[in-house]
């Protein structure tokens, strides 16, 4: 088991190279079983949820090839093979099995899905949607249980606008017979992105990245190619920690009208940056001026963002309000932002950060992936040496971050944790 030592202070200069989306990668993978040639999918980030995926579509008998940035799919042989346990717990994308596999076999078998654990993250969409496309759905000891003797396409209202029931819904409904309307669907790009893949397979779909998403079901599905689009998450993370210990930095491979409330926040504390097609620069400015963040869904601000921008708030003057209206209770990082000196109180779900105070090196725990992106924010602004565990977190969704780091000019290594650290750490 590894910690993460960030010694803070040093100014970042240069380029980073932002990689492929996350949470597209999380869904392309599943994607794949649909068809039924090779699928080639490119530019996906070296994080361990893709491995995770990897694994799991070799498990089912699925032929996976890596070859560097790039995988290899060959779906041709893949079975209705139940996955109630093991490496499915591991991530909650793995929820994206169901309606992949529920498409292509008529069945499946998952494990309730893991994850973040950011407050409670229910699936009843997802399963009022392979309901309405004629699936039975069981929850048997910790597994969902999905058979289907036909699916049929359906007019699905989400109650709640959610990107992972979105996609879900896309994936049963591609192969279903007749036409699927999803109404009040999520409107994130990595749906965009999911219904690109899926179209270049064959499938028909239209209004993808609008509320209204029509699908006319297909008999076959054929292999493709596909590159991934940048992660705009990760790209923001770096914008955060370029505003909060920047220099001049450059961010490469970003879509910027993916980071538009990012961005206006950020210039409307006082960063400069100036946006090309595919890149932001970002500039170090004078003093930051603190403000008020509501994360919403797509396009509002992003909630995977929340975490890293309440640690650069502590550098911000005055008091700024954070509420989070999709995870209410994702304030895991403010516990361990305190013990870095930031002076931050939780209110009736809303987090009141005041500054700017000087933080200082510390011991934290990443609880989860965006948590460990706060608090690693927070260690290159603070003094002294911050020690950061749970780095099994920031490893499913950050590529390469301390090389990426280092390269800017930030002081973060890697450290193998003594028998009696791991002991602290399990008992805490
Ligand atoms: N919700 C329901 N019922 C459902 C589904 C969702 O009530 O059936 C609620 C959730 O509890 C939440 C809201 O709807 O309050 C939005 O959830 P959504 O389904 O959109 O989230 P998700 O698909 O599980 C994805 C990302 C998350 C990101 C959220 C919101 C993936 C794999 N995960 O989760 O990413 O926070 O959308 O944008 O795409 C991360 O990258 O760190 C991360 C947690």
């Amino acid at each position: 088991m590894q910690k993460l030592l960030v010694e803070g202070g040093h100014l970042l200069n240069g380029k980073v190279r932002i990689s492929g989306a996350k949470n597209s990668a999380v869904a392309l993978l599943p994607a794949s079983i649909l068809a039924d040639s090779k699928v080639i999918i490119e530019g996906l980030p070296d994080i361990s949820d893709v491995d995770t995926l990897g694994h799991l579509l070799e498990e089912i008998g699925g032929t996976v090839e890596k070859r560097g940035q790039t995988l290899h799919i060959d779906p041709s042989q893949m079975t209705a093979m139940p996955l109630p346990n093991g490496r499915v717990k591991k991530l909650r994308a793995s929820y994206y099995f169901m309606g992949a596999m529920l498409g292509r076999f008529k069945e499946a078998v998952i494990g309730l899905p893991g994850g973040c654990y950011l407050g409670p993250r229910p699936i009843d969409q997802h399963i009022k949607g392979f309901e309405a496309l004629g699936a039975k759905v069981t929850n048997e000891q910790g597994a969902i249980y999905l058979r289907a003797d036909e699916l049929t396409g359906a007019r699905i209202y989400l109650d709640v606008v959610s990107v992972g029931a979105t996609i879900n819904i896309m994936l049963a409904a591609v192969k279903a017979k007749g036409k699927t309307i999803i109404e009040n669907a999520a409107r994130e790009p990595e749906i965009i992105d999911v219904a690109t893949l899926l179209t270049s397979m064959g499938a028909k779909i239209k209004g993808a990245g609008t509320d209204v998403i029509r699908i006319e079901g297909v008999q076959e599905l054929t292999g493709c190619m596909h590159t991934i689009i940048p992660d705009r998450i990760e790209a923001g993370t770096y914008t955060i920690m370029a505003a909060a210990q920047g220099e001049k930095v450059l961010i490469d491979n970003v879509i910027p009208q993916h980071l538009e409330p990012l961005l206006a926040k950020l210039r409307e504390m006082g960063v400069q940056i100036e946006e090309g097609e595919e890149q932001l620069l970002v500039h170090r400015g004078g003093p930051l001026k603190s403000v008020d963040i509501k994360t919403l869904v797509h396009p509002g601000f992003p909630t995977d963002l929340q975490q890293p921008f309440t640690a650069l708030l502590t550098k911000a003057t005055g008091t700024s309000v954070v509420t989070d209206t999709i995870y209410q209770a994702r304030f895991k990082h403010i516990d361990e932002l305190r013990r870095m000196n930031a002076q931050i109180k939780v209110e009736g779900g809303s987090a009141i950060v005041t500054g700017p105070v000087p933080l200082e090196g510390a011991k934290v725990k990443a609880s989860d992936l965006r948590a460990g992106a706060s608090l690693i924010v927070a260690g290159l602004m603070a003094k002294g040496i911050t020690e950061i565990t749970g780095l099994e977190h920031i490893d499913r969704g950050y590529s390469q971050i301390a090389e990426k780091l280092s390269n800017l000019g930030a002081h973060i290594w890697r450290e193998d944790m003594t028998e009696k650290e791991i002991t602290q750490l399990q008992n805490l």
